[in-house]
């Protein structure tokens, strides 16, 4: 589905990805582990086409997407829920959802679309008209990913979806990534919680320092002593 070959990318002269490598297999869940500013939201702002890359290559479902547009990348079907939500606070529930839609693949069917979102998140149709600043955490989460979901994508790529969020919060956030995959969606998903996220990734990889340093199957990856020292605290 997607595959990034050694990229290189940062912020002006301060290079923040050193050559990194990666592949995320259709219809999985493909987990990316690493610790505070490892570099993990510069990679998927680089994917998402909002910072550009020094080198490399990126391809989507084959074609060379590396110097292609944000919104172009959205039509093709590879949208960004990013890292602190980042809902528009001022603007109804409703009306963050249908600004998900404005690109040309999902608009005709944004009613449709929004059925269905509401269908998958009651909650958001509850509160449908209630500014989204108002709205708690979790819910501002399950917004975000709906506003996602309202491009209909065919991979999302999910940034520390559980920060912040209390356990019970949480664990409904991992059943949701679950699900979506189970309906067919490509998740790639950056993640400070490394025993859920292992529980539901197919395929994981581990940053450091803008650097690929492990790769492998979700299961044998917690299942590797340094890792599990590392990251699992055992
Ligand atoms: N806009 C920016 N300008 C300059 N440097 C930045 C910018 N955004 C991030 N950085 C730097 O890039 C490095 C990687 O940050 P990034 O946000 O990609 O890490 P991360 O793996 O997502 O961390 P976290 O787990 O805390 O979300 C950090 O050293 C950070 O300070
Ligand atoms: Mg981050």
């Amino acid at each position: 589905m997607l595959e990034i070959d050694d990229l290189v990318a940062g912020y002006g002269a301060t290079m923040v990805i050193h050559g990194l490598s990666l592949r995320v297999a259709a219809r999985g869940v493909t987990v990316m582990l690493g610790a505070n500013g490892a570099g993990k939201t510069t990679l998927m702002k680089t994917l998402a086409g909002l910072v550009a890359p020094v080198r490399g290559r990126l391809r989507l479902m084959g074609e060379d997407i590396t110097r292609v547009s944000s919104d172009r990348r959205v039509r093709a079907g590879m949208v960004l829920v990013p890292e602190g939500r980042m809902v528009f606070p001022s603007l109804s529930v409703r009306e963050n959802l249908r600004l998900g839609a404005i690109n040309a693949r999902a608009l005709p069917e944004w009613r449709r679309t929004l059925d269905h979102v509401y269908h998958v998140f009651p909650r958001l149709l509850e509160r449908e008209r209630q500014q989204a600043v108002t709205l708690s955490g979790g819910e501002q989460q399950m917004l975000a990913i709906g506003r996602g979901l309202m491009a209909k994508p065919t991979l999302m790529l999910l940034d520390e979806p559980s920060l912040g969020l209390a356990p019970v919060m949480s664990v409904q956030i991992f059943d949701l990534v679950r699900r979506m995959s189970s309906e067919g969606l490509t998740l790639l998903l950056a993640e400070q919680d490394v025993h859920k996220s292992l529980a539901v990734a197919t395929q994981a990889y581990v940053v450091e320092n803008g650097r690929i340093t492990a790769e492998g199957p979700a299961e044998s990856i917690a299942g590797d002593a340094r890792i599990r020292q590392a990251y699992l605290g055992l």
